[in-house]
């Protein structure tokens, strides 16, 4: 693969897809007790509306920071972030933590559910912070849950979910404020084949009806719902491929296994986790 190229060549815009992020030559450095740790440099790009974008790489390349960024869960120590014309890192923090609330929703692989609430009091939390009235608040999230097919567990608590069914709770949850954008790292990990399979349909769905997609994976099965396939390596990104039809994504894929086959794994990553 031409990494250079993959990596600096603008993909073409898409008719009927609106701009909505540009990031340039970003980057974020850890600074750490020891040595700093540069997990992300000089990534530039723009994510579309409706695009459904599948992040690649071995482990420690960089994807949990990058989703990171983009969620703006975390500030880059470089470069700049434009979401529909707002750099982000001039925004205080309050400022970004209202964006985050308005136009992002997360997905973790671990699912983040709070063990004591029941499956649509879990949803029910992002609209807590987002002032929607109780009442408003229960319909929505029962809504939400009747819609991933959990109208049977509404009371449920996480212990008695499967993971798959705390998954599409996570998802809901995720959804509840009427994202913009999803992000989503390793969503499937934790899930035996069939229920990250149904995972990754209903995230598909939704990005047919509309809803711009970032899932973060290191699992070729996954990266098959994409239709644009960013890969990193040693934080920086060294491809971007529309995957848009069949028979390329498996030309892709097969180049990736290839190319992380030698690659030993990295460090264990640092903690995934945030709470929303
Ligand atoms: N909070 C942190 N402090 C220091 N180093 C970190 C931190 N988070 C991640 N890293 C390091 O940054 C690099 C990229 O990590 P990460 O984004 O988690 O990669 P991935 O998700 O691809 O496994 C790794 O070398 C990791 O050890
Ligand atoms: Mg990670």
């Amino acid at each position: 693969m031409n990494a250079t190229n993959a990596a600096t060549t603008a993909r073409p815009a898409e008719a009927g897809e609106r701009e909505f992020i540009r990031l340039e030559n970003l980057g974020k450095t850890y600074y750490t007790l020891r040595e700093p740790v540069e997990a992300l440099s000089g990534v530039t790009l723009t994510i579309r509306q409706r695009e459904m974008i599948m992040v690649m790489g071995p482990s420690g390349s960089g994807k949990t920071t990058f989703l990171h960024l983009l969620g703006a869960l975390d500030r880059p120590t470089a470069g700049s972030y434009l979401l529909e014309g707002v750099d982000m890192t001039r925004l205080s923090d309050t400022q970004l933590s209202r964006v985050r609330n308005r136009h992002f929703g997360f997905v973790f692989q671990s699912y983040n559910l709070f063990p004591e609430l029941t499956a649509v009091e879990n949803v029910e939390v992002p609209m807590i912070y987002g002032g929607v009235p109780r009442r408003q608040r229960r319909e929505r999230a029962v809504q939400l849950l009747q819609q991933l097919g959990l109208g049977h567990r509404l009371k449920h608590r996480p212990s008695e979910l499967s993971g798959g069914e705390q998954q599409r709770v996570a998802i809901a949850r995720a959804l509840a404020n009427g994202p913009t954008l999803l992000l989503a790292d390793e969503p499937t990990g934790n899930l035996p084949t069939g229920q990250g399979e149904a995972i990754m349909q209903i995230l598909r769905d939704l990005n047919e009806h509309g809803m711009t997609i970032v899932v973060v994976t290191h699992n070729p099965e996954v990266a098959r719902y994409g239709r644009r396939l960013i890969l990193l390596r040693d934080g920086r990104v060294v491809g971007d491929h529309d995957v848009a039809s069949a028979s390329s994504v498996d030309a892709i894929l097969r180049q990736v296994m290839a190319d992380t086959a030698g690659v030993a794994p990295g460090p264990v990553p640092a903690q995934e986790g945030e709470a929303v």
